[in-house]
């Protein structure tokens, strides 16, 4: 077997690729040749290559490295490209944008990967002859970043954006809001991030510890930094998908405003432990109204087709013993306290359906999804069945395989971990996205799956990463080819390791598994 060649372990593995005699030398004398509708890939090849080389790579009508868009091409979908790189020049083409910016991520990764790195030799640097023709098989390649838990600053999260362009991910699930802060300003109601953005000290451990760290935390974006990242995200191909929860994990909101609760009187603090809050929203009018306001702001701001509205964890307790819930109960003939929690998704889901947005909730054990919802599956793959069954769109979050607060391996040498479960490099490689046997059809229901990093225990740049990473690229890898095999991603990831180094990334080479485990 011919042993690897470093620059061409790429991850994700493109679907076809073939060596190809050769190597494409970049210097100060590359021209690029670019045409209409390939200017915004043009952009962004320009600023990777340009610590590599130490020039930005001017245009000339005669440029031997050639991006095209040509809208005729067939068979590469919406992000689809094919590569060609010569001795003589490289070829770039895609039938759409978004194609061209995958592709770009493809000669970054054919790079040198010294060239990725801040203090690249600014030199010429040489792309090896290869032919490539790829395509994902899911649209939704995504990872779920909590700020709300632990506060990041914008600038990080475009950081954290580009090593998702990297690996050709797609979705940034941004968790903006929860019992422990709020993150996104909102202009009609300042105190949700005036009040709900700081919280007095965190718990330290897992919840139900008793122990706290005595430190405030606190932080939140202003929509010019949320407006920016979705631009920067936008020009990599990422979309940024705002997450406001609710009707749980509603804390911060009601540290804030306290006629938000099921009982207005009250004041409540930002909370400071972890788990499931019992605090949740109440069932007013007034209360609708407020979250139409808030995600009317959201929807300025974010252009994302998809908005998530949370739903998770939300026990029903204060509104088993609330006058104006029981109220509620009788007057919309529902058959108990229980049932308020999908009848509130489903005011709230609507109002984003009349925008003409897709409204996203996590699947929650007995609760009707609203009609139109798209689904995330955390707690067991049979809720991505059942939604999908019922019509709904589906993307794969299972716990067991994509939640990144897990340890990703056993030992004294592991950073503090949601406790319960490893999750391995393996186990995420061995994600599976098969329709159970005799129901094929859905399969069209999965949109793809995504990586969670909850940050209870992750207050750093380099913790996140070094949680995601290279767990990541094997979610990566699997959502853009389920057919990628374990052993050879291993060997890609290998040589995929020195670019995440050249990158900063706090990678750790990941422990092995017992040959009998691998899959
Ligand atoms: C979740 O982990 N509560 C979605």
């Amino acid at each position: 077997m011919d042993l690897p060649r470093p620059e061409l372990s790429l991850v994700p593995r493109p679907r076809k690729l073939s060596p190809r005699p050769g190597r494409y030398r970049i210097d100060h004398t590359t021209r690029l040749r670019v045409t209409p509708g390939a200017e915004t890939a043009a952009r962004l090849l320009r600023g990777y290559l340009a610590p590599a080389t130490g020039q930005r790579l001017e245009h000339a009508d005669d440029g031997t490295f050639v991006l095209v868009l040509d809208a005729t091409l067939t068979g590469l979908g919406d992000e689809g490209y094919g590569l060609t790189v010569g001795p003589h020049g490289v070829l770039l083409r895609a039938a759409r944008a978004t194609g061209l910016l995958r592709g770009v991520q493809t000669v970054r990764q054919l790079l040198p990967a010294d060239a990725l790195s801040a203090t690249a030799g600014r030199g010429p640097v040489d792309l090896p002859g290869v032919e490539i023709t790829d395509v994902p098989v899911h649209p939704w390649r995504g990872a779920l970043l909590d700020v709300a838990r632990h506060f990041q600053p914008a600038s990080y999260l475009r950081r954290y954006v580009d090593l998702l362009a990297l690996h050709k991910l797609n979705v940034l699930h941004l968790h903006l809001t929860d019992d422990q802060g709020w993150r996104m300003p909102v202009a009609a109601y300042p105190r949700l991030t005036e009040v709900g953005g700081h919280r007095a000290e965190s718990m330290v451990g897992p919840a139900g510890s008793d122990r706290f760290d005595g430190r405030p935390h606190g932080g939140s974006y202003t929509r010019a930094e949320l407006a920016g990242l979705v631009r920067y995200a936008a020009e990599r191909g990422v979309t940024i998908l705002p997450e406001i929860g609710l009707p749980g994990h509603v804390r911060a909101a009601l540290a804030a405003y306290p006629q938000l609760g099921n009982h207005p009187g009250r004041r409540l603090d930002v909370w400071t432990e972890w788990g499931v809050c019992p605090n949740v929203l109440g069932v007013g009018d007034h209360v609708i109204d407020f979250f139409r306001t808030v995600l009317d702001e959201v929807l300025d701001v974010f252009p994302s087709p998809y908005v998530h509205i949370g739903g998770d964890e939300c026990p029903a307790d204060e509104w088993e013993t609330s006058p104006d819930a029981a109220a509620r109960v009788a007057r919309e003939g529902l058959s108990g306290p229980g049932e308020l929690h999908g009848w509130l998704l489903a005011r709230i889901a609507a109002h984003l359906v009349r925008a003409g947005r897709r409204p996203v909730v996590w699947a929650e054990t007995d609760t009707a999804l609203p009609p139109g919802c798209t689904v995330m599956s955390w707690r067991d793959p049979a809720h991505a069945w059942a939604a999908a069954r019922d019509g709904h769109d589906v993307v794969y979050a299972d716990h067991r395989a994509t939640y990144f607060d897990y340890a990703r391996a056993s030992g004294p040498g592991e950073p503090p971990a949601q406790p319960g479960q490893i999750v391995d490099l393996a186990t995420v490689h061995a994600l599976d996205l098969t329709p159970p046997s005799g129901e094929p059809a859905l399969g069209g229901r999965i949109l793809g799956a995504q990586g969670q990093l909850w940050t209870e225990f992750v207050t750093t740049p380099a913790h996140i990463e070094y949680l995601s990473f290279p767990r990541l690229c094997a979610l990566a890898e699997r959502v853009w080819d389920p057919a990628s095999d374990w052993p050879d991603f291993r060997s890609r990831l290998t040589g995929h390791q020195a670019r995440l180094a050249a990158l900063g990334v706090p990678y750790a080479v990941p422990p092995s598994r017992p040959a009998s485990a691998a899959v």
